[in-house]
This record gives C-alpha cells, structure tokens and sequence, in this order.
C-alpha cells in the first residue's frame, strides 16, 4: 500500500517525510490556495524536497478535455518526474483520461463520491481513482465502504488501476482501509501522525527506560556503559 501526503506545506511535508514512510504527495486547488504562495513555485519546491522516484499529484484545473490535455502537457515539461496529472470525474475529465494516458503520462481520477465514477474512471485509463471519503460521510454515504466497494470491484475485473483513497479526517477510516488492503491513501500531516502515535507505546517505553536508568543511573544508554568500560 502507497502513503501519500496530502497537503503543500513544505515543512510539513519535510517534517512527515523524516518519520514516515511516505511515497509522495498529492495536491489539489484548495490546498494550494492554502498556502497563499505562487503555486507553481510550490509546487517546484515540494518536487525539491521529496526523494525523485517520489509520486507527485497535480490537478488540472480546466474545464474541456482540449484544455485539460494541453495543460497536462505543459505540467510535464514543466516539472516531470513521477508525475500523475489529476484529472476530476467530471464529464470532460472522463473524455480527457485515454487522451492523456496516450500521451504516456500518468492519471489520478479524482473528486469520486460513488463506485460506479470509480470503476468508470479505471476502466478509462486512470492508474488511480480517488474516493473522497469523508466527503461522503458528510453527504451521509458511507465513504469506507464505497472505496471498499471500488477496490473490489476493480480486482474483479483485473484491472490496472488502484483505490487511492482521500479527504480524511481520522485515523480510524485510514485503518479500515488498510485493512480491506486498498492500494494507496493520501492524507493530511496530522492524520498520517495519528496512524503511529499510541498513548500505551509512550507508557511502555517510558516505564522500561525509567527502570533502565534506576539500574545504571544518569539517564546512561548502552553506548555510555560501553564507553565507561
Ligand atoms: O485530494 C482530495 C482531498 O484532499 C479532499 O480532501 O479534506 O478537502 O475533503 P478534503
């Protein structure tokens, strides 16, 4: 299963990128526009940061399939690299998924609130389709189990595509995900934090370290003993 970073914040990404094991980032318009900087920039500044076998997402904002080809084509020139162009599930996004895939490049299927846009879009051509999960909740669709739902159905059919699942707002519906083995999840800094971060680890460790430095003494490690000897 692939772990991506969703979000365009440098330093978050490089604080993420020191902990976990992470396989790029994604990005969308909003998340751009959270930033508040020259998004190409950006952009330029996160392929900077992340190993070069790294995915990178980028989203096409026009609105014909004409249009959208052209700017995919622009975006590989422009930064390269494993990039996949996002493309959203709209009527024209489906129309331009095989141009740019003949093109060679790579796409992401994104904006999927149902399994049958999912399923649609890799029979397409996109390399990953993108359920936005806790958007659906909120719509009162359960999200976990429609990207459920779309990972099965494009095993059964075998396929070239992968469940890239996104919009997350905790931990527990990364994990379901995890569990009904999707290929990949992109979520948010502190969300992909809360995939490690255990209450009872940080207890357990703490107390068998305290009872490490009653037996030795000053907060000594095993290379201090080493060292004394
Ligand atoms: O990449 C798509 C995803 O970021 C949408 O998430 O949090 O805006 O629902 P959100």
């Amino acid at each position: 299963m692939l772990i991506l970073i969703d979000h365009a914040n440098v330093d978050a990404i490089k604080e993420t990128l020191k902990y976990l094991p992470i396989d790029g980032v994604t990005t969308n318009p909003s998340i751009l526009y959270r930033e508040g900087k020259e998004p190409l920039e950006v952009l330029h500044n996160i392929r900077a940061v992340l190993p070069t076998t790294s995915q990178l997402h980028v989203q096409i904002v026009s609105e014909t399939a004409e249009a959208m080809v052209d700017e995919a084509r622009a975006l590989r020139s422009e930064l390269g690299g494993n990039l996949f162009v996002k493309l959203p599930v709209t009527r024209e996004g489906f129309r331009a998924i095989p141009l740019i895939v003949a093109e060679g490049m790579q796409v992401t299927a994104t904006g999927i609130h149902s399994s049958m846009q999912g399923f649609m879009a890799a029979k397409a051509g996109a390399r990953y389709v993108a359920p936005y999960v806790n958007r659906m909740d909120n719509y009162g669709i359960d999200g976990v189990r429609v990207a459920t739902e779309i990972h099965k159905t494009l095993r059964s059919y075998g396929l070239e595509a992968d469940v890239l699942a996104a919009s997350f707002k905790n931990s527990e519906q990364v994990l379901e995900l995890v569990r009904q083995g999707v290929g990949a999840i992109t979520a948010a800094p502190d969300v992909l934090e809360a995939l490690i971060k255990n209450p009872a680890t940080d207890a357990a460790i703490a107390e068998q370290n305290r009872h490490f430095d009653i037996l030795v003494g000053n907060k000594r490690s095993w290379k201090d003993l080493i060292d004394e000897k």
